[in-house]
């Protein structure tokens, strides 16, 4: 439910890489839309001054979608520079005089978890967090542990319906219209569950490697990466019962009776890989064991999913950048038919990345004398994804309070229960050469007569 608006707007890790890549574009995007009129605060320990900001953030808009030259007249004119080491109390009196008579600032710390305790204890100190919120990235945390006590760190200073965690796959378009297009259509309903699917694949594949961040992806590897967050998100939206009202508690509570059904992942259930040269990279051990690549079979253990394989699949280096679910469902008893080759069952196919689509997949008669037929897709949705800014929907709903696409502090606990039995090194990595689809070992983990559906360049919307 949303409740006053923020109205300043503070964001720590200003010289950051996240602030350059993401922020920046949401923040011209929101004074675009008249969305931001209130100031704007960058905080950082880089020694810089007001006038660098300036030029990183037109570098930044330039480099990610273009600077509009009017809204960037406006983030000039609000943005404010306060220099300063976090775990400085003189940092926060100079916020403190920055925010000046704003009342109910918004901080998104957009800085290393490690910091995250300190920064809202000294917050607290300086009377910044009365009234405030607070948007915190991702990963977070790094295990089961960890999630908690970061959660027990910030309930020290905010109550839990002030905390925003991030998970910009929330916030995309497609992962959004999973829901609408599930919830709005009366002929899904009663054939989405073990009775009509066979199983579900969910791949996020991306053809580049760590681009430069080796040092961060060495503690992370691509379980915590995505899985843990992005695609099981994604699973929670894909397989949740309808929730009670659109209010962000029904729907929360809905994804989290999801979690809680997940089953804790088997070490036999997940084989991880490695693209070959991973270790030549900038920042990584030259023994390294990090996975750039994880397949996993996943159990959901509820009414509607038992017996059901959910099977996730991401990797860096892999053939394509693309992100696709398949819902298959069962073969109907074809025998009365001539058919003799195997058959394509129905399927669902959702695009959510680059492009978004929605199709599925039906049978038809091939013409002639035969009984034979082929399977064709009718396409419901197909187009390219000039989306709204995950992180500018983001951003705007925290400053209105409105908390429907971010994780509560339970589900991000019962996401790390999924995933904490195969973290590290529970199962040995295997190497997989560049854009290739991982290895081998990925192939078994399918159930018999059924194999992965590796997305391809999609055709043109027409
Ligand atoms: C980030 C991960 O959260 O998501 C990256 O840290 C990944 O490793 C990225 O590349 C993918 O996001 P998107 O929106 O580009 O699919």
């Amino acid at each position: 439910m949303s409740t006053p608006r923020s109205d300043a707007f503070v964001f720590f890790g200003a010289t950051g890489d996240l602030a350059y890549k993401k922020i920046f574009p949401a923040l011209q995007a929101m004074l675009r839309q008249g969305e931001l009129d209130m100031p704007i605060i960058g905080i950082a320990r880089a020694d810089w001054n007001l006038d660098k900001l300036r030029e990183r953030a037109r570098d930044s808009l330039q480099k990610n979608g273009g600077v509009d030259e009017e809204a960037f007249a406006k983030l000039s004119a609000q943005l404010q520079y306060v220099n300063g080491d976090y775990a400085d109390a003189a940092t926060y009196q100079k916020l403190k005089q920055a925010l000046g008579t704003s009342k109910r600032p918004l901080h998104y710390l957009a800085i290393p978890p490690s910091m995250f305790g300190t920064v809202v204890r000294q917050l607290a100190e300086a009377d910044c967090a009365k009234d405030a919120r607070v948007i915190v990235e991702k990963p977070f945390g790094t295990s089961l542990a960890t999630a908690r006590a970061l959660n027990a760190t910030l309930h020290e200073v905010f109550p839990e319906e002030a905390i925003f965690r991030i998970d910009h796959y929330l916030g995309k378009e497609a992962v959004q219209n999973l829901m609408y297009f599930r919830f709005a259509n009366t002929f899904l309903e009663p054939i989405w569950n073990r009775n009509y699917v066979q199983s579900v694949q969910i791949t996020m594949a991306e053809d580049f490697g760590v681009q430069g961040r080796g040092a961060f992806y060495e503690e992370a590897g691509a379980i915590r990466d995505v899985v843990q967050n992005h695609l099981l998100q994604v699973t929670a939206m894909l397989a949740m019962d309808a929730p009670v009202g659109h209010d962000a508690e029904s729907i929360r509570a809905e994804k989290l009776r999801l979690f809680h059904g997940m089953r804790p992942l088997d070490p036999s259930d997940v084989v991880r890989g490695q693209f070959r040269g991973y270790r030549d990279e900038d920042g990584v051990a030259a023994d390294s064991q990090v996975e750039t690549f994880a397949a996993l079979r996943l159990h959901i253990d509820t009414w509607r999913w038992a017996g059901v394989p959910f099977y996730i699949r991401t990797g860096k280096c892999l053939p394509i950048t693309a992100t696709e679910i398949l819902v298959d469902l069962k073969l109907p008893p074809l025998a009365i038919f001539d058919q003799t080759e195997a058959l394509q069952s129905n399927y669902f196919r959702f695009r959510l990345s680059p492009e978004v689509v929605i199709a599925t997949s039906a049978r038809v008669k091939r013409p002639g004398e035969g009984m034979q037929g082929e399977s064709v897709e009718l396409v419901a949705r197909h187009h390219p994804q000039r989306e709204k800014m995950p992180y500018e929907r983001l951003l705007g709903d925290a400053l209105r309070g409105d908390s429907a696409l971010f994780t509560n502090d339970a589900s991000v606990e019962a996401a790390w229960a999924v995933v904490d039995p195969v973290l590290g090194e529970a199962e040995p990595v295997q190497f997989y050469e560049r854009g290739s689809w991982g290895p081998a070992a990925a192939g078994a983990l399918i159930g018999d007569g059924e194999s992965w559906h590796d997305p391809v360049a999609e055709e043109a919307a027409s």
